[in-house]
This record gives structure tokens, C-alpha cells and sequence, in this order.
């Protein structure tokens, strides 16, 4: 197995610096969209031979040192009894959002191995595809970001009402993240079972908090997940926690217990790496607008970040965010070459 990247999430020395792509498999591949016009978003998640082979698809195109199965954060919320579609333009909708306490007292937390087979099968028929290639990353989102979307009722960009929850009812937004807390981490863990080598954690929306309330309201929940997963798997498979926006919180993050911390391209990785501290890896963070400009300058900022990063063990080049729509395909594929050769090169100057 090509395992650069399970060694750089240990802190590990590598011959040169892993990369993947969050959201690499997506709309910016023709292979993807061919599949798409045949599909609804959700039937492709739900279908494990077609989420297997949307999976591949960048393994194929690109050297990337890493597989993320092909899902999405929200289905988790379906068994959990919410009503979720994804309109064109609009992205995704939940249809009954959570509005009042009583709401949340009807949330279920349900065996994930039922709620969400397709996944863990998808996860399953993978690994077999991949055949120690390369591994496979599992993930789910974050209690707060899941909350944000069932309270909210899709994408949202003050997350009003979720604050307001949060602020006028801590006791009914602490049964929501207990809820939330079970269900995350029977989720991941039923994705070891099936054979994922990583979890990754997305809190992609938690940096809307102030500091002091994202360490007040999630970073407990967030913990909890983590100790969860650590205590109960089968195998010992290494934890992202990645979000956005959190560059005033590493200092709170680090409380975490996550061994790789996501960092976006808002800061320098070797600032946030100091903020961080040495016990942690860290995976980022070029800006995924970078990929639209000139080769030249997509050059420029990757080395900067490798530089940044100076050879020290335990970095997982990345975007900063998730790829985006119309990404060029060419400049993805330089890229993941470039980082590897000029990592390679790094080691021997
Ligand atoms: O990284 C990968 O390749 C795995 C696939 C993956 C998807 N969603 C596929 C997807 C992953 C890891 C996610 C996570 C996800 N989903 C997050 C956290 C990461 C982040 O980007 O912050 C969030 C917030 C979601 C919720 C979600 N799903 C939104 C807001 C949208 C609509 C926006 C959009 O890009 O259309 C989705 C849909 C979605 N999830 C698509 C894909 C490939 C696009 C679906 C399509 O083909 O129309």
C-alpha cells in the first residue's frame, strides 16, 4: 500500500508529501458528469456500485494518496427522521427542520449499519476495488455543522436560528448534540468495520462561533466523538477534524483530540502550525480558487505551502476547502505531480 498518507497523518517521515483533494470526486470531471446526467445526486450516493466507481474516478486521473468515499454529510440526518433533497441551484433542503424542543425529542439515533448501508457497502466494495492501492478515507459531519443544516433547513449564512437554539435553550441543544454525538460516531465506527483506514470530521461551518461559544457549545461534542471512535474501533485509524474560518481557535482545537487539524488558506500553514503545536498533523491549504488562475501562479502558492511546511513530518497537502465546479482538470493533475516532485526534492536540499 502506498501509505504516505496514513504516515504524515501519524507524524511519520515520508519520501515526499501526500496529497488528496476534498470533494475530488465531483462536477469539474467529465467521468463524473456523465454519471450524473443518468442520477439524481442522491441515488449515486445511494447506489454502493456507483458511489464505489465515482470514488475511483480520481484515483484514475490523478496520483493523489488518497481515496475519500464518494457520499455527503446530510443522509446520516434521514434515519435520524429528517426529510432531505438536493434542488438544482438551491443545493440541499431539509423539508421538516428542527424548530421547537419537541422536534428534537422525536430525533432517533439509529444503527448506521441500517440507516446508511449503502455507504457502509460502498465503503466495503471500495476497499475491495482499491486493493491496498491506496487507503480509503471514511467521514461524517461534525455534531454543530449537521445541527446547522437540520435547524436551518439547508445551507445558511449567519446560522441564525442555530445560535439562537443554542443560546435560548442549552439544554435542548445539549439532547441535540448527545443525539448527534451517537449517531457520528456509530457512523464512523461502522465505516472502520468496513474497512476505511481514515475519518475525516467535517465542521466545515463551525468557525461562524465566537471562540468562546465554539468552545462552550461544540468543542465538547466534538471531543466526545473522537473519544468515541479512539475507544471503541476495531483498528487504530487516524481522525481529521477539519474546518473553516477557525484560525482564532487552534489553540481551542488543539483540545480536540483529532490527529490531523484542517487548516484553510486564511492563514499561513506554518503560522497555524505554530498555533497548533507539534502534536498534530496538519492537511491544507491552498485556496481552491487558485486552481482557476495560470499555471505559473498555481506553482508559486503550492510551493510557498510546501516551503511553509519545511519537511517537517506530518503535512497532507490539500485545498483549503472542497474543489470547486469548472476547476480545470489539467491544473489538478500538475498539481498533485508538482507537490509530490518538488516535496521529493525538498528532502535532498
Ligand atoms: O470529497 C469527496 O470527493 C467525497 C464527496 C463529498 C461530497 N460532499 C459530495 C458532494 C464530501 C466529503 C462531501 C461533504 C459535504 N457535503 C460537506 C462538508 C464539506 C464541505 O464542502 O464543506 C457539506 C457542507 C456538504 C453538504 C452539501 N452537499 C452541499 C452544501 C451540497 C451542494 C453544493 C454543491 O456543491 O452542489 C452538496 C452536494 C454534493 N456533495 C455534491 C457532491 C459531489 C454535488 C452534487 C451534484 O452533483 O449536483
Amino acid at each position: 500500500m502506498n501509505d504516505r498518507f496514513l504516515k504524515a497523518c501519524r507524524r511519520e517521515p515520508v519520501d515526499c508529501t501526500p496529497v488528496w483533494l476534498m470533494r475530488q470526486a465531483g462536477r469539474y470531471m467529465s467521468e463524473y458528469r456523465a454519471i450524473r446526467e443518468r442520477y439524481g445526486f442522491l441515488q449515486m450516493v445511494k447506489t454502493p456500485e456507483v458511489a464505489t466507481e465515482i470514488t475511483l474516478q480520481p484515483i484514475n486521473a490523478f496520483a493523489v494518496d488518497a481515496a475519500i468515499i464518494f457520499a455527503d454529510i446530510l443522509p446520516l440526518l434521514e434515519g435520524m427522521g429528517l426529510q432531505l433533497t438536493y434542488e438544482k441551484g438551491e443545493g440541499p433542503i431539509i423539508h421538516n427542520p428542527l424548530r421547537a424542543p419537541d422536534d428534537i425529542r422525536a430525533l432517533r439515533v439509529t444503527d448506521s449499519r441500517e440507516s446508511v448501508a449503502y455507504t457502509i457497502e460502498a465503503v466495503r466494495l471500495t476497499k475491495r476495488e482499491l486493493a491496498d492501492k491506496i487507503p480509503l478515507i471514511g467521514f461524517s459531519g461534525a455534531p454543530f455543522t449537521l445541527a446547522s443544516y437540520a435547524i436551518e433547513g439547508g445551507g445558511s449564512r449567519e446560522y441564525r436560528l442555530t445560535k439562537k437554539l443554542m443560546y435560548t435553550h442549552p439544554d435542548t441543544w445539549q439532547t441535540l448534540m448527545t443525539k448527534l454525538v451517537d449517531q457520528i460516531s456509530d457512523y464512523l465506527l461502522a465505516q472502520v468495520e468496513a474497512g476505511a483506514d481514515a475519518l475525516q470530521i467535517f465542521d466545515s461551518w463551525a468557525g461562524a462561533l465566537a471562540p468562546g461559544d465554539y468552545a462552550e457549545y461544540v468543542l465538547p461534542y466534538v471531543q466526545q466523538v473522537i473519544a468515541n471512535v479512539k475507544t471503541r474501533q476495531l483498528r487504530t485509524v487516524p481522525l481529521i477534524y477539519f474546518g473553516t474560518d477557525m484560525s482564532g481557535m487552534y489553540n481551542i482545537l488543539r483540545q480536540t483530540g483529532a490527529d490531523v487539524l484542517g487548516v484553510d488558506w486564511r492563514i499561513f500553514l506554518d503560522d497555524a502550525w505554530a498555533q497548533i503545536g507539534p502534536g498534530s498533523a496538519v492537511q491544507g491549504n491552498l485556496d481552491p480558487m487558485v486552481l482557476f488562475a495560470p499555471w505559473p501562479a498555481i506553482e508559486r502558492r503550492a510551493a510557498d505551502i510546501l516551503d511553509r511546511a519545511a519537511g517537517r513530518p506530518g503535512h497532507i497537502f490539500n485545498l483549503g476547502h472542497g474543489i470547486l465546479t469548472e476547476t480545470p482538470v489539467e491544473h489538478v493533475q500538475r498539481l498533485v505531480e508538482f507537490v509530490h516532485s518538488y516535496s521529493a526534492d525538498q528532502a535532498t536540499r
